[in-house]
C-alpha cells in the first residue's frame, strides 16, 4: 500500500518508535528493502535522492518499480516513497506528478525567510494532491549525493517553530549535528534542542545522517520526538562488502547475479536490524 508519511509518522511519534527512510539506488535495493519491511510489518519509507533518480532512469522509473514491486510481492505494509533532499519546488512537482507520495524539500541553505517562502510552495502543491512534505533547518554535516555541506550549523529553535507555523509542513528536519555518511568519532546531537523542538512543533522530527549513530544516541532521540530515522550509507557499505568479497575471492564470476544477490540479501538483513532498533517492527 503506498500512502504518504503523514499518518505513519504520527503514529510512531505517539507511540514512540521511529520509521526508517531507506535509500534505493537501484532494484535490488527496492526489493531489500520491501522484502524487509513486509517480512517485519513494518511501515517504510524509500528514500531516493535526485542523484538516485536521475541514476534509475527519472522519477517515474522509480514510482514504475516499486509500484510493480509492491504488486508482485504483495506487500501490504505502508510504504512511502519520498524525495529525499528535494532542491527545488519544480523538482518536488516532478516528483510528486511521478507519483511520489512524499518530498523532503531542501532549502536549509537559503536565508530563512526564502527557505519559508519555498517550503511553502511545495506543501501549497502537495498537500492539494495528499503527498506529505518534509523540511530542514540548520546543516547536516558530510556529503551525499549533490548535497554537500561545509561544516555543520545546528537548527534553531525558534526558527523551526516559526517554518512549520508558516507552512504546515508534516514532519521537520533539524540539523543538529548529524552527518551524512561516516562520522569521524562520536555524534555530538543537540538533544535539548530536540526535544524543545518537539514540544514546541508537536511535529514529528525527522534525523538525518542515520549511519553510524549509537543505538543509545538513537534511542533517546525516538524518546525526544524523533519519528523518523533516514539511512542510507550503512546499506551501501554492507552490500558492497559482500560483493567485493565475493569478487575479489572468485575472480572467475562474470554474472552479475552472483554477487548482486547476496548484496541484496545483506541490505535486506540491514535492514531488518535497523527496524528492530527503531521499533517499527509489527507496528504496520
Ligand atoms: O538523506 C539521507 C540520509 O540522511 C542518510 O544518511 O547516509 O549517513 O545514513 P547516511
Ligand atoms: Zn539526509
Amino acid at each position: 500500500a503506498l500512502v504518504s508519511m503523514k499518518e505513519m509518522l504520527n503514529k510512531a511519534l505517539q507511540e514512540g518508535y521511529a520509521v526508517g527512510q531507506f535509500n534505493i539506488n537501484n532494484l535490488e535495493w527496492t526489493q531489500a528493502i520491501l522484502a524487509a519491511a513486509q517480512e517485519e510489518q513494518s511501515p517504510v519509507i524509500l528514500g531516493v535522492s535526485e542523484g538516485a533518480a536521475r541514476y534509475m532512469g527519472g522519477f517515474t522509473v522509480v514510482t514504475a518499480i516499486v509500484k510493480a514491486l509492491v504488486e508482485e510481492m504483495k506487500v501490504t505494509v505502508p510504504v512511502a516513497i519520498h524525495l529525499d533532499h528535494g532542491s527545488s519546488v519544480e523538482k518536488c512537482k516532478a516528483a510528486i506528478d511521478a507519483g511520489f507520495t512524499s518530498v523532503m524539500i531542501d532549502a536549509s541553505h537559503d536565508p530563512f525567510d526564502i527557505n519559508v517562502k519555498t517550503t511553502k510552495a511545495v506543501v501549497e502543491y502537495a498537500h492539494a494532491r495528499g503527498v506529505s512534505v518534509e523540511a530542514e533547518l540548520g546543516t547536516v554535516g558530510g556529503q551525499e549525493d549533490d548535497v554537500i555541506a561545509n561544516g555543520v550549523i545546528y537548527a534553531d529553535p525558534g526558527e523551526c517553530v516559526e517554518l512549520v507555523k508558516q507552512t504546515g509542513i508534516d514532519c521537520l528536519a533539524p540539523a543538529l549535528g548529524s552527518v551524512h555518511g561516516p562520522y569521524k568519532g562520536e555524534p555530538n546531537l543537540g538533544f535539548k534542542e530536540m526535544e524543545e523542538i518537539c514540544k514546541r512543533t508537536s511535529l514529528p522530527l525527522v534525523l538525518h545522517g542515520g549511519t553510524g549513530i549509537p543505538t543509545d544516541q538513537i534511542k533517546k532521540s525516538i524518546s525526544l520526538g524523533t519519528a523518523k530515522i533516514n539511512v542510507n550509507t550503512e546499506n551501501q557499505i554492507e552490500f558492497t562488502k559482500v560483493a567485493r568479497q565475493i569478487l575479489t575471492t572468485d575472480l572467475e564470476v562474470f554474472d552479475p547475479r552472483k554477487f548482486l544477490a547476496p548484496g541484496r540479501d545483506a541490505i535486506k538483513k540491514t535492514v531488518i536490524g535497523k527496524m528492530r532498533e527503531f521499533g517499527s517492527s509489527n507496528k504496520a
